[in-house]
């Protein structure tokens, strides 16, 4: 069969959302010779490029037809995803047949679990039926395969995009701009990540495209052509030397028309179900539910100790610090510190220094009783676990680093690790490892081995693994490893740098069901004799934007130098953090103001949060700072379609009450970063013929947090249960007609009260 043969005019894959206002929601339109575009709201968003493969040292184009269509296919089925349609377009590249597929998914609605509804999605495949070989691009950063790819031109509406990219989890090469030839600018290839496109109408229609599968081995390229004529691909990484019999590679391209952060989270909720991913790590991870001391870079004693002292002799004095002023600190990270390493500073040997901790680990664990998070780097080529140098272990060395081959390696360094109370393995250093080993980007199948093998060591000692200095790349092929709970997704902390500005990147990792982590942060602003000579004038922020990621909250000062009014806003009295049902991220008006300077949105950072209680228990959380000018906001901008009629308070005055509808928006003005705007909201309830407004426990950051607050009850009275530590107070507040009082708590020994409004008691338990 060949092309000439007419199989069918059109092959019209158009399907529809589940909201409908007369017009198709998103359609892809798939010709006979292969091209395709990709229409949404009826305008049509993106046109394809030629489709390409490399094989057998040559590029093989549609463009110029010396990539043959072999013949067209139909067929469907069913998956863990829902049903699906399938169109195949089989190629011939040189001695290589490869299937290029639009798949038409109709996903099972249980999948989305924040209400979302459960719109129809397309899936490009290419399927290598006999392998390839002689594959490789000359630059990794290409791609040796296009499918999808697309036209950068300007469309018919104005779009913008959001392109996650470099490191720490595709936030130090975030770009958001503007679609077209002359504006968009991403960071590609090894450091590239999702693309997310959206238009400028009130609840932004949202196209996002990702690899779906074999994350560690499939690139974004922005090909630059010099005779203009720019495209967009998604393929194999361009290091890669042959591609296997039977690889398939597939790529994602979801549209949501709820918005940005939506459209994001029902993404992720698909390719988490596809790699069965489940929260039941993260959730209990004891990391990111307890208050942390830390001592990485921007920490107190990063490479640094007391005067006088060893560092074993400085974490013990940590310990016993905390406990004086009785700030509830309930386990260390170790950082980069510890270790034997090399002149390149790869890990030698995975343990203690003995210039560093005289007595050992176990030692210490059994002194400081506090479970540990410990740092890890790439290997070094003198890594005493390889065989090459005498270990028990296959590694692969290249230059000064080396790369572990077998799971075996993981499983016993971490059972023995276990030992001195690791609880997390944080491997830092990743993009290095993967750029610093050759085998890494010429290889389809090795980084996801890496990683894998990695995270099953981990979970055969129950432990869970923090992802610090990782491409989009990384984190994606965390969806296969759920044992990585949680990502670094902002550059180090250092005092008084903008590290806090996670609003954007955190979409990326709550998508994944991965935990940002802001890093360390300090919580008195002056503390002297500090390795980089600063102070940190925005504690307060800090403090906030860690409790409000859901993420750890680690704090990093110097010995003398804690502030416990400030960290205890976070956690109740046995360091249990004390944080939203979801991390807070920017709002999608704040992106769409990044792309376009005359946007409407907000010029700096409003970010929005909630606690979900269940049905009509919906208590919202706004963060606004360094923020020009004034920004008024609806609850539909802030993400609370679907919330109880509510209104909304100042964290600093609680009788400030105003009620938050569209044409009744909040207005944020005069939020810096010393002076930030903290907003709570409340459903408003009527109990006795009073408007009531449950406001929580207000000297906390999240007034009302699922780690406080068990159980609300709302009849005649309003009976709330509070769990917390044994005998802890807590004051809790309502607002009555414009009024706010305390109701004071003392938990029982069980750390447990029911709370009555109307009686405004509370019995401890
Ligand atoms: C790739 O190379 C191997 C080994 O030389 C050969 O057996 C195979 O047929 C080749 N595959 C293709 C698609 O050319
Ligand atoms: C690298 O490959 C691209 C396309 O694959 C080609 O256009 C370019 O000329 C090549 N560059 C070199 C230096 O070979
Ligand atoms: C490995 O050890 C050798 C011999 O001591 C040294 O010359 C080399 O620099 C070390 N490699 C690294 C990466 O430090
Ligand atoms: C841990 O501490 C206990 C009690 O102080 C002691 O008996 C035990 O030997 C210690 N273990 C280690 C490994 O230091
Ligand atoms: C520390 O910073 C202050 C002011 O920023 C400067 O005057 C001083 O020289 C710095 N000290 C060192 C050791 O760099
Ligand atoms: C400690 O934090 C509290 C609460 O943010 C603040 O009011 C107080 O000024 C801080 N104290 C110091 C010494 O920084
Ligand atoms: C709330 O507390 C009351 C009284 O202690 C108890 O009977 C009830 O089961 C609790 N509710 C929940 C959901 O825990």
């Amino acid at each position: 069969m060949c092309i000439k043969t007419s199989l069918l005019l059109l092959l019209s894959l158009l399907f529809c959302a589940a909201v409908s206002e007369g017009t198709q929601d998103f359609a892809v339109n798939v010709n006979n010779d292969g091209t395709y575009n990709v229409v949404v709201k009826g305008d049509v968003w993106l046109k394809s490029a030629p489709t390409f493969f490399r094989a057998d040292g040559q590029v093989f184009s549609s463009a110029d037809l010396s990539l043959k269509l072999v013949k067209i296919t139909q067929s469907s089925g069913v998956d863990v995803i829902g049903q699906w349609e399938a169109n195949s377009f089989l190629y011939q590249a040189g001695s290589s047949q490869i299937e290029a597929s639009f798949v038409q998914y109709t996903p099972d609605p249980s999948i989305f679990t924040y209400n979302n509804p459960a719109v129809p999605f397309i899936l490009f495949k290419q399927r290598y039926i006999n392998g390839a070989n002689n594959t490789a691009s000359n630059k990794t950063d290409f791609t040796i395969s296009g499918f999808p790819g697309f036209l950068i031109q300007d469309s018919s509406i104005p779009l913008g995009y959001l392109s996650y990219g470099g490191s720490q989890g595709g936030s130090i090469g975030l770009n958001v701009g503007q679609w077209g030839p002359s504006s968009f600018e991403i960071d590609d290839g090894i450091e590239g990540g999702p693309l997310t496109l959206f238009d400028r109408v009130k609840t932004a229609n949202t196209l996002i495209i990702s690899p779906a599968s074999r994350f560690m081995s499939s690139s974004i390229w922005r090909q630059r052509s010099s005779t203009g004529g720019d495209n967009v691909y998604w393929g194999t990484m361009g290091g890669v030397e042959d591609v296997p019999v039977g690889v398939e590679t597939s790529f994602i391209l979801f549209c949501g028309n709820q918005g940005i952060n939506k459209a994001s989270v029902s993404w992720g909720q698909i390719l988490q179900r596809w790699h069965g991913r489940t929260d039941q790590y993260m959730k209990s991870d004891f990391t990111i539910n307890y208050l942390g001391y830390w001592t990485d870079n921007g920490a107190y004693y990063y490479y640094r100790t007391e005067k006088g002292k060893n560092h074993q002799d400085t974490m013990l004095d940590i310990k016993s610090y905390m406990g004086q002023i009785g700030v509830p600190v309930r386990y260390i990270q170790y950082d980069a510190w510890w270790y034997y390493w090399d002149n390149d500073h790869g890990v030698v040997t995975w343990s203690a220094q003995p210039k560093i901790f005289p007595n050992g680990m176990q030692w210490l664990y059994n002194k400081t009783q506090y479970p540990v998070v410990a740092h890890s780097m790439y290997w070094s080529s003198n890594t005493t676990y390889a065989t090459a140098n005498g270990g028990k272990y296959e590694f692969v060395i290249d230059g000064p680093k080396a790369l572990p081959l077998e799971e075996r390696f993981w499983t016993d360094l971490l059972a023995d690790a276990r030992k001195w109370g690791l609880f997390v393995y944080e491997q830092d250093y990743l993009r290095n490892e993967f750029e610093g080993i050759n085998k890494l980007l010429t290889d389809i199948d090795l980084g996801r081995q890496w990683l894998t093998q990695m995270g099953n060591g981990a979970a055969k000692n129950g432990l869970t693994i923090q992802y610090c200095m990782s491409f989009p790349r990384h984190l994606l092929q965390s969806l296969e490893i759920p044992v990585v709970t949680q990502s670094r997704v902002s550059h180090d902390n250092r005092p008084n740098t903008d590290n806090w500005k996670i609003g954007v990147s955190s979409i990326f990792a709550l998508s994944l069901g991965v935990v940002p982590y802001k890093d360390n942060f300090w919580t008195t602003s002056v503390q002297p004799g500090n390795r980089y000579n600063l102070s940190e004038p925005h504690t307060s922020l800090n403090a906030v934007v860690a409790t409000l990621s859901t993420g750890p909250v680690g704090i990093s000062d110097m010995i003398g130098g804690t502030n416990k009014t400030l960290i205890m806003k976070s956690v109740n009295a046995d360091g249990l953090i004390l944080k939203p049902s979801r991390p807070a991220t920017a709002i999608d008006n704040r992106i769409r103001r990044m792309a376009w300077s005359d946007f409407e949105g907000p010029d700096g950072e409003v970010w929005s949060t909630y606690s979900d209680f269940g049905g009509k228990n919906k208590y919202g959380i706004i963060l606004a700072a360094d923020l020009q000018g004034s920004y008024n906001m609806t609850p539909c901008m802030a993400g609370y379609q679907g919330f109880p009629s509510s209104m909304v308070f100042p964290a600093k005055d609680s009788n400030k009450i105003q009620p938050l509808t569209d044409p009744q928006p909040l207005t944020m003005s005069g939020c810096t970063m010393t002076d930030f705007c903290l907003f709570y909201v409340s459903p408003v309830l009527t109990v006795n013929g009073k408007q009531v407004l449950i406001q929580g426990e207000l000297d906390k950051w999240v007034p009302m947090s699922p780690q406080r607050v068990t159980d609300i009850n709302i009849a005649d009275d309003i009976t709330i249960n509070l769990t917390g530590a044994a005998h802890e107070t807590v004051s809790f507040w309502f607002n009555v007609d414009g009024k706010s009082s305390p109701v004071t708590c003392t938990l029982g020994a069980a750390g447990l009260a029911t709370l009555s409004f109307t009686a405004g008691t509370c019995r401890g338990v």
